[in-house]
């Protein structure tokens, strides 16, 4: 037995056995078309329906004609006409379709692949164009009035997750509607995500300020507020916590870069580069707040101005920090290595008896140390895994650069650079950049300024969370007047 499946949701498509049926022209996949929906109908109408410019004779001809297309087409009398002046679909044939299965299944959220007949245009055929238009709009409202069907009952169970999923797919039919935004947002706001929803208004701003114009609609940008407000409140209870606002792309794209570390994926260092006071540092901190300690080594440390003609100065922190690790862990590392940086950084070793002679030619003793500093490196990131941390790269001595990037790219499954820097030329620093990426071990994360739709949230946010400070303030002045007084 024939089985012919018939797709209208999204792009059109007919299989019989699973091969696929070609129509030779529009009219004729427009006839089949609508008489699956409508099952039967009579010559005159569908005639008018589809040559309403040609003469009555004509256009019956040609609707002859195409119901002979679509019997050739199946090979199969698809089309029957027990009545003479009526057309149907042949009762007896076993057609199923993906319109059935969403009909029959109130329950059925994903036959749904797109609006009916999606992009399917026919030439001189108004009627039957505003016949597609209408029958789309009509599924549409079904799907649209299930999903919210679901959005409601999943609320009350407070499945925020599924509202969440469910508001999504509103917003994929029809990315004007506020409304769903709005519900997304919302369901965000209670499933703790603020930061989300103030994500999904911007997306939302940015799309209506592109394509029309305009900006959300009061309603939407009240909820906006109450959940500025919300984040300022939650700012005020965390105090440890300072204020930090947006650059939501730049964090995912750093946790991104950890987590691909961590778990073996890949090991890619990430520069934050940017302008003077842009954000670098600030980011670079939220980033670390959210890393764990125990799941990885952060060694930190800084560049400063005046430091750029001292050869491997921003080491002395790593040093020291690497140190308090292999003594806490008993981490054991070569008798030769300890003694080689003991004699450069005296505080690494507490066992240095200090008559080490290195050879006197400096680039020679540089290029020990930093050769026994990768190795320790090496040893210790063998246990778990490290992270270093460089502020303002961009007064990193050349020498230093060099060891950085030798050890990262010996060592780069085990060892990567978190680094901030300025977007000034630096020669010695392009070098680096240029080497890292040969070896596509280095991610540039370039820090933009803030739009001006960011830079008004920003204003309304920080203002937020200073007043209320401010009202914390007041109280708790007034109960120290209160203390002092008694
Ligand atoms: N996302 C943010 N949220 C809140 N405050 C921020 C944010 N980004 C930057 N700031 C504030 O702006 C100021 C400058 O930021 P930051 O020190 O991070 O800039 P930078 O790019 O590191 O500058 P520099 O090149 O001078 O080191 C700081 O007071 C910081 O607290
Ligand atoms: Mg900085």
């Amino acid at each position: 037995m024939n089985i012919i499946y018939v797709k209208m949701f999204g792009n059109f498509n007919v299989t019989i056995d699973n091969e696929k049926i070609l129509f030779p022209y529009n009219k004729v996949q427009a006839l089949f078309c609508y008489l699956i929906i409508n099952k039967e109908c009579t010559r005159e109408k569908l005639a008018g329906l589809l040559w309403p410019e040609e003469e009555e004779n004509i256009a019956k001809k040609n609707l002859r004609n195409a119901i002979y297309k679509i019997k050739k087409a199946f090979n199969l009398e698809v089309l029957i006409s027990p009545r003479k002046s009526t057309v149907m679909i042949n009762p007896n044939i076993e057609i199923k379709t993906d319109i059935d299965n969403f009909l029959s299944n109130k329950d059925d959220l994903n036959t749904y692949k797109g609006h009916f007949l999606t992009g399917f245009y026919v030439k001189n055929a108004e009627t039957f164009q505003t016949w597609v238009i209408e029958t789309r709009e009509h599924f549409q409202q079904i799907y649209t009035n299930r999903l919210k069907e679901n959005i409601s009952i999943e609320k009350e169970n407070k499945n925020y997750n599924k509202v969440e999923n469910y508001c999504k797919m509103l917003i994929k039919m029809d990315e004007f509607d506020e409304e769903s935004y709005r519900e997304l947002m919302k369901s965000l706001k209670n499933n703790n995500k603020c930061n989300k929803a103030v994500e999904v208004y911007h997306k939302l701003s940015e799309i209506l300020n592109k394509e029309l114009d305009v900006e959300p609609q009061p309603a939407t940008k009240k909820l906006f507020n109450e959940i500025l407000n919300e984040i300022s409140l939650t700012n005020c209870s965390l105090k440890s916590k300072e204020f930090f606002f947006g650059r939501y792309e730049e964090l995912k794209c750093l946790e991104a870069a950890y987590l691909k570390f961590k778990n073996e994926i890949q090991a890619k260092s990430i520069l934050i580069l940017g302008e003077a006071g842009i954000g670098k540092t600030k980011l670079k901190e939220k980033f670390l707040e959210g890393i764990s300690q125990n799941d990885i080594f952060i060694l930190e440390t800084s560049c400063y101005p005046l430091e750029k003609d001292y050869i491997l100065k921003p080491w002395n922190n790593i040093i020291l920090k690497l140190s308090k690790i292999i003594r806490t862990t008993n981490i054991s590392i070569p008798l030769s290595c300890e003694n080689i940086i003991a004699s450069f950084f005296p505080e690494f070793s507490k066992n240095y008896s200090g008559n080490l002679k290195l050879i006197e030619s400096n680039n020679l003793k540089y290029e020990i140390i930093g050769n026994a500093l990768g190795d320790i490196l090496r040893i210790v990131s063998s246990h778990k895994k490290i992270m270093l941390v460089f502020e303002d790269i961009q007064w990193l001595d050349s020498m230093s650069l060099s060891l950085l990037n030798s050890i990262l790219l010996s060592e780069s499954k085990n060892i990567i650079l978190i680094c901030t820097c300025r977007n000034e030329y630096n020669e010695d620093l392009d070098k680096f950049m240029t080497s890292m990426n040969r070896y596509n071990k280095l991610n540039t994360l370039k820090l933009e300024r803030l739009s001006h739709i960011e830079t008004e949230d920003f204003i309304k946010k920080h203002y937020l969370t200073t007043i209320c400070l401010k009202k914390w303030q007041i109280k708790y002045t007034a109960r120290q007047k209160e203390i002092y007084s008694f």
